[in-house]
C-alpha cells in the first residue's frame, strides 16, 4: 500500500486538559488516490492533513509513505493551503518558479516548466502580475501552478478553495479534477463541503469529531468526470450527506 495509517492518535494540550483530535485512526491509501478528508470543523482533518504530510508528530501509531515512516515534511510532496501563500514581491512567473529553484533546476529549464504549469492552470498573459493584482481565485491557481511545477508525487490540500466565491470555486474544482486526471498525482484534499467531496473523491473519509475519528470510507460510484446535476451526482451527494449527519458510536460500513 502506497500510504498507510496505523492506529494513528494525536493529543493535543489544552487548557491544562488533553484533549484527544485523532483517535486510533486506520487509513490505506492507493498511488493515484483522489482522497476527500470530510467532516464537520474540529473532527481532525487538518490535523490527520498535517500528520500525512509530515508537519505535525502523531502521538503513537505509525504514517508510513511507501514503506518509509514519515518523521518531517518531504520534498517529493506539496501542501497547499486556503491562503495560498504566495510571495508578494514574486510575480507570477516567478512565484512559480520557487519550487524549482529550491530544487536546483536551471533557470532555462525553469522557465519552461513553469510556463507549461502557468498554461494549465489557465493563467498564460498573466506571468507579469504581482500576487496583489490578481484575484483570489488567480492566486489559488498560481499556487496550484507552483506545486505542480515541481512534480510532487502527492497534493495535499486543505480546504484550499474555502475562501473563494461559489462560481469561482466549482471553476476550481474542474480544474483541480482535470488536472488530477490529467497528472495522475495522489491528492489528500480536506473539505468540510459534502458536495465538494463527492464532486472531486474517488474515496471519501468521513471523520466525527470528539473525539477525531473516521465516522465511514465510502467510494464515490461515479464516473471521472462528474456532472453535477445529474441524477447519479445527486444521488451520491444526498447518500453522502445521510452519512455525514448520521450518528455513530463506532465504524460504519456504508456503501453507495
Ligand atoms: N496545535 C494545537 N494545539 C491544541 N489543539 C489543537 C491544535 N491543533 C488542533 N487542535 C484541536 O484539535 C481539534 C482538531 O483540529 P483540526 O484538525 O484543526 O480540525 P479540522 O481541520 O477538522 O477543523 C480541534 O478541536 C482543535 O482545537
Ligand atoms: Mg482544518
Amino acid at each position: 500500500m502506497y500510504i498507510e495509517v496505523k492506529d494513528a492518535c494525536k493529543n493535543f494540550v489544552q487548557d491544562g486538559k488533553e484533549f484527544t483530535a485523532l483517535d486510533h485512526v486506520s487509513l490505506e491509501i492507493e498511488k493515484g488516490e483522489f482522497i476527500c478528508l470530510l467532516g464537520p470543523s474540529g473532527c481532525g482533518k487538518s490535523t490527520l492533513l498535517n500528520a500525512l504530510a509530515g508537519f505535525e508528530k502523531v502521538n503513537s501509531g505509525s504514517i508510513k509513505i511507501d514503506g518509509n515512516e514519515v518523521k518531517e515534511p518531504s520534498i517529493n510532496n506539496i501542501t497547499i493551503f486556503q491562503n495560498y501563500g504566495l510571495l508578494p514581491w514574486r510575480n507570477v512567473q516567478k512565484n512559480v518558479e520557487l519550487g524549482l529553484e529550491s530544487k536546483g533546476i536551471p533557470k532555462e529549464k525553469r522557465g519552461e516548466i513553469a510556463s507549461k504549469y502557468i498554461e494549465l492552470v489557465g493563467l498564460k498573459g498573466f506571468e507579469k502580475r504581482h500576487p496583489r493584482q490578481l484575484s483570489g481565485g488567480q492566486q489559488q491557481r498560481v499556487a496550484i501552478a507552483r506545486g505542480l511545477a515541481v512534480d510532487p508525487d502527492i497534493i495535499f490540500m486543505d480546504e484550499p478553495f474555502g475562501a473563494l466565491d461559489a462560481i469561482t470555486r466549482m471553476k476550481l474544482q474542474e480544474d483541480i479534477l482535470s488536472i488530477s486526471r490529467k497528472e495522475k498525482k495522489t491528492i489528500i484534499f480536506v473539505t468540510h463541503d459534502i458536495e465538494e467531496a463527492v464532486f472531486l473523491a474517488d474515496r471519501i473519509v468521513v471523520m466525527m469529531a470528539d473525539p477525531g475519528r473516521i465516522k465511514s470510507i465510502v467510494t464515490v460510484p461515479l464516473q471521472a468526470h462528474r456532472d453535477r446535476t445529474s441524477k447519479d451526482f445527486l444521488y451520491v451527494r444526498d447518500k453522502v450527506f445521510e452519512l455525514f449527519n448520521m450518528k455513530a458510536d463506532a465504524y460504519i460500513e456504508y456503501y453507495i
